[in-house]
């Protein structure tokens, strides 16, 4: 496996691909692999010439300085899990060359009525700073197909805005939620909780779960109002919201009958790590 660090490099290695006519798949991460990601990277092997990954701890996207400095980083072990689930070339530069000009945006993104609410209203600029990452490694991947996990349900719609207001020529492949034997879904920052928030966190796939069952006789708020309780109800965790939505435009029904394609989506603070989940209803 190769391991491309300048964009030069890359620009290089990916001309000689598509004059070989090789299709390429390819993985954009932050690191810290689980096998959440390894599951979309063996996706891009399958489907494509060649698989390639991005390591790369965006800073734009996070709103919270904190959250940046404590974002778990991995880079050894990233790249021997992805060598060993076959991808060929991973991009790991640093900010200054993925940003050479500064990382303030000179662009702002169409991203539509997807990116105002839920991550959006509470991460100001984050889905802004999502697409300037992808549309960037896009622009020098130049990928066929790109592959992303469903855990982060609302950003794959953010970023298929940002594909088509910016006419980029990529398929995008949505990918079912890996989840730990007990549930929880994967997600690099579980590495960040206690034994105690650990044990706990499955609490919140336990509570989706049993709100399928519940909805069916029951109203929209009344299984918002059942999630949310119970969940806030264990120690340490708090729901920072719960919005049961439209799974295409991402506004919140009122009534199940509203859409075919129905998601709750949640975001609970477990101590001071932020986990995000959704189940489908409909
Ligand atoms: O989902 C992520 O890990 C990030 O938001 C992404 C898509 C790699 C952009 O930095």
């Amino acid at each position: 496996m190769e391991i491309i660090r300048s964009v030069g490099n890359l620009a290089d290695y990916v001309a000689k691909a598509k004059a070989d006519h090789r299709s390429i798949g390819f993985v954009p991460t932050m690191g810290a692999l689980h096998d959440g990601h390894i599951s979309l990277v063996e996706r891009a092997v399958r489907e494509n010439d060649l698989a390639m990954v991005s390591v790369f701890v965006n800073p734009t996207q996070f709103n919270n300085p904190t959250d940046l400095a404590t974002y778990p980083r991995k880079e050894e072990d990233d790249f021997r899990m992805l060598a060993e689930a076959g991808v060929k070339a991973v991009f790991a530069p640093t900010v200054d060359e993925m940003y050479p000009r500064g990382t303030a945006r000179e662009h702002e993104y169409k991203l539509g009525s997807a990116a105002e609410v839920m991550e959006g209203k509470f991460r100001p600029g984050h889905f802004q700073g999502v697409a300037q990452v992808v549309h960037r490694l896009f622009e020098l991947v130049r990928p066929d197909r790109a592959y992303f996990g469903e855990k982060d349900f609302q950003q794959i719609a953010v970023i298929r805005n940002m594909v088509e207001s910016e006419h980029v020529d990529v398929e995008i492949v949505p990918c079912p939620i890996k989840r730990a034997a007990d549930g929880l879904a994967l997600s690099s920052r579980n590495a960040l909780l206690s034994e105690d928030q650990r044990r706990r966190a499955p609490g919140i796939y336990e509570a989706l779960s049993a709100s399928v069952e519940y909805s069916r006789d029951h109203g929209v708020k009344a299984t918002r109002d059942m999630v949310v309780d119970r969940i806030n109800a264990i120690p340490e965790m708090e729901v920072e919201y719960f919005e049961i939505v439209d799974g295409r435009t991402l506004l919140p029904v009122e009534e199940w009958e509203e859409s075919d394609f129905v998601v709750g989506c949640i975001t609970v603070y477990n101590g001071c790590v932020r986990l995000i989940d959704n189940i489908r209803y409909r």
